[in-house]
């Protein structure tokens, strides 16, 4: 391959900007559908020199065994592999890397005999094996309860990061681990933590949603005993860190080691908002097995409201809040719809009828208001009483990460309601709260306060009822008075009251 613009000797490359030049002729001459299909975004060298700068590692030993699962054209390995040989004590290397597409392997082993030529030079003496396999299946058996084979004491990724479809075999062999809907960087990560050595060191590049709540949730859970978040940084946008390669994702630098079981410690998290940009923030994180969240702040004011968090003593779960999910879908109850309030019908509750602190019925839109009142609706039915609905999806129009608006009971010719399934509803168990304190809780959870929450624990995915009865909420006293000032309306003076 050539290298466009280039005229000089190309051995007078570095191999990682040798690998970093043909990254981009591969990616201006490869079809952008078929990288997607394999999350191929080469990491620029900016990136892979950063990743290696914020991982501060010191190696004590003369020999260190590597692994770049998804490897592509090994600009991580390059980058580690030269800062490696700028260290005296290291003498060999043996690296053992992972690529899928033989559309780009042959590169891969050209890139390869040149950094074992530069650790030549550097008096290292580095070995490779260049895996050209899924890196998954090859280490199925991690998924075996007995599997015991400790191999590396490094790892290095930037592995590919899609949505798996339920049928995938890898979805199937890794199921225990994933929920919802997986995404595949998370099987490469869990399958890294079962790979590395007791003193190793894992060093990714990911999408931050590996720190988020509900499902990535339990997905630590199944490697919090073992493994330990040491350093995390945060991008905030992505367009730098890949080139304009661009997909929507935060990311974060990961490093974490092999721990003894240790419930408590601290993380040190920074920020910046690209990769460019100087970090902004630097704070640790107490971080504990039992609560396992792992909020990740951009500002002064964001700590303030961890801070404050911690003073607040419940939570609605607590509070004797519950939520209610249906699993109504229109195509399935279209016969049943009408337009206008009809014999035996109740009111259907869609996503358009919430917005923040306003419950809007009827509307006009394409999904009628009402439906008929059948047996096999049955499940999709709250009782008619005051609660709060919140906004299970939302698009990009929507700044904030929570959407509620407390419900006062206004339909009051039925006994219950139907519910859409991107419509969440949060009822309170004893239901005889007074309406100031459902009104305040509302707006308690559409404040600012709550939404820079959310987005630090969430980044832009969507907020779930699980988390929102895990919230911590002020006193109630608190809460009451927010409901008496502005009952179900919204406005900028829900932060003041906090
Ligand atoms: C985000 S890129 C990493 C690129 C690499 N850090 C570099 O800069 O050259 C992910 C790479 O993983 C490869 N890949 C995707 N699925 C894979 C799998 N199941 N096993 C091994 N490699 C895979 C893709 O082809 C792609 O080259």
């Amino acid at each position: 391959m050539t290298i466009t613009n280039y005229n000089g000797n190309v051995d007078l490359f570095l191999p990682s900007e040798y690998a970093d030049k043909i990254a981009v002729e591969i990616t201006s001459a490869k079809n952008k559908v078929d990288r997607q299909k394999l999350g191929q975004f080469f990491t620029p060298l900016s990136t892979a020199k950063k990743l290696i700068e914020f991982s501060e590692f010191s190696i004590t030993s003369s020999e260190i065994k590597i692994c770049e699962p998804a490897c592509g054209l090994c600009i991580l390995s390059c980058s580690l592999i030269e800062y490696l040989c700028t260290l005296n004590n290291i003498k060999e290397i043996e690296l053992t890397c992972f690529e899928i597409d033989s559309s780009i392997t042959e590169y891969t082993k050209e890139i390869l005999t040149k950094l074992v030529e530069y650790c030549n030079k550097c008096e290292v003496v580095l070995s490779y094996t260049l895996i050209e396999e899924d890196f998954i299946l090859y280490y199925k058996d991690v998924f075996d309860n007995n599997y015991f084979a400790k191999t590396y004491d490094l790892i290095i990724s930037n592995p590919p990061f899609f949505k798996l479809n339920n049928y995938d075999e890898r979805v199937t062999l890794a199921k225990e681990i994933l929920y919802g809907l997986p995404n595949i960087y998370t099987i490469f990560y869990y399958i890294s933590t079962k790979i590395i050595n007791n003193k190793g060191l894992l060093l990714f590049l990911i999408p931050r949603s590996i720190c988020s709540g509900s499902f990535f949730k339990q997905f630590r859970a199944h490697f919090i005993n073992y493994i330990k978040f040491d350093k995390i940084h945060l991008y905030s946008t992505d367009e730098k860190i890949f080139d304009n390669h661009s997909v929507l994702h935060e990311f974060v630098f990961i490093k974490s080691s092999k721990v003894e079981f240790n419930d408590e410690y601290s993380i040190e998290i920074t920020h910046s908002e690209n990769i460019d940009s100087i970090t902004n923030i630097r704070y640790k994180h107490n971080f504990s097995i039992l609560k396992n969240l792992i909020p990740l702040a951009t500002s002064k004011k964001d700590l303030e409201i961890l801070q404050k968090l911690k003073t607040f003593s419940t939570n609605l779960g607590a509070f004797g809040f519950e939520v209610f999910y249906s699993k109504l879908v229109i195509s399935k109850v279209e016969k049943l719809l009408n337009s206008t309030p009809c014999e035996n019908c109740l009111p259907v509750i869609w996503l358009h009828n919430i917005e923040q602190a306003k419950f809007i019925f009827p509307v006009e839109h394409k999904y009628p208001n009402y439906i008929q009142n059948t047996e096999n609706i049955k499940p999709f039915l709250i009782y008619n009483e005051s609660c709060i609905f919140f906004r299970r999806y939302n698009n990009n129009d929507y700044i904030t990460r929570i959407v509620t608006t407390a419900y006062k009971n206004s339909l009051n010719n039925y006994n219950y309601l139907a519910i859409d399934r991107l419509v969440g509803v949060l009822l309170n168990k004893s239901n005889n709260l007074p309406i100031e304190t459902i009104y305040g809780i509302s707006a308690y959870l559409n404040s600012e306060f709550v939404n820079s929450y959310f987005r630090m624990i969430n980044g832009i995915i969507n907020v779930t009822g699980e988390m929102i009865l895990e919230l911590p909420i002020p006193d109630i006293a608190v809460i009451n008075k927010m409901g008496l000032n502005i009952k179900n309306g919204y406005n900028s003076e829900i932060d003041k009251l906090l």
